[in-house]
């Protein structure tokens, strides 16, 4: 198995951008969720850790907080700096190697929206995370429900870590699952201590929207939402 399966994105990276924005499943479920974890972002120092096309490093810059961006993927690289306007320092990275970039302490906060399921082992990037946060820091990210990726499983092994693929309306993708036991320990032993975990349903769309997944999501799991603190 590969660390990564960041390369997932060298296909669809285009596609995924354009879509994002309009969609009902982004504005209706993935991103109120993500903005209802946010704590106050004024003057704080943030990392958007696997930014994607820039959504919340522009949200986040928006409020006042200082903002490091990077992803993996070139595409989304360019997309977060034309986004923020040179507001946001953006690099390229690679989450599952050492952030060479940052200083030990240097980081209030670390937001990362489903970016730690395409990691084949979370524990070297959590660290990383851990040293790179002030004390007291806070990480805060989401990641697909280990439950629902249960589905795509051909085993029948829940506590098993394994590679999934799922074909999304944009294109294949890779990632990895684990169980929710397996979160929680790499957490604890890379450092921190869970405060909130959060299993976020949607929010109601007007009548006028086709949001067909909105049953679904109101009564079945789809996405985890966690906020830890640096021990
Ligand atoms: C589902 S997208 C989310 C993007 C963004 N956080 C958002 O919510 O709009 C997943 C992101 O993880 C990034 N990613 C995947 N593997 C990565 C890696 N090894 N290092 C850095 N970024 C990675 C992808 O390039 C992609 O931008």
């Amino acid at each position: 198995m590969e660390k990564h399966t960041g390369s997932t994105y060298d296909e669809i990276a285009e596609k995924y951008a354009d879509a994002q924005d309009n969609k009902p499943w982004t504005i209706y479920f993935e991103r109120p969720a993500v903005l209802n974890f946010l704590p106050d972002l004024a003057n704080k120092d943030v990392l958007d850790a696997g930014c994607g096309p820039g959504f919340y490093s522009h949200f986040m810059a928006d409020r006042g907080a200082r903002v490091t961006a990077f992803d993996f993927n070139s595409v989304f690289v360019e997309q977060t700096q034309a986004r923020t306007n040179g507001r946001v320092t953006v690099l390229q990275a690679d989450i599952a190697e050492p952030l060479n970039f940052a200083a030990d302490g240097s980081y209030d906060l670390i937001v990362s929206v489903l970016v730690l399921h395409y990691l084949k082992d979370w524990q070297p990037t959590l660290k990383e995370f851990n040293r790179v946060l002030r004390p007291n820091g806070r990480l805060i990210f989401s990641t697909h429900h280990p439950f629902t990726d249960l589905e795509l499983s051909s085993g029948d092994d829940y506590f098993a870590t394994e590679l999934l693929e799922d074909e999304w309306d944009v294109g294949k993708v890779q990632f990895y699952r684990r169980p929710l036991s397996k979160i929680s320990r790499d957490l604890f032993e890379s450092g921190f201590v869970i405060e909130e975990i959060g299993e976020p349903q949607p929010i109601k769309p007007p009548k006028d929207v086709a949001f067909n997944a909105y049953g679904r999501t109101m009564k079945k799991p789809a996405r985890l939402m966690v906020r830890v603190c640096k021990r």
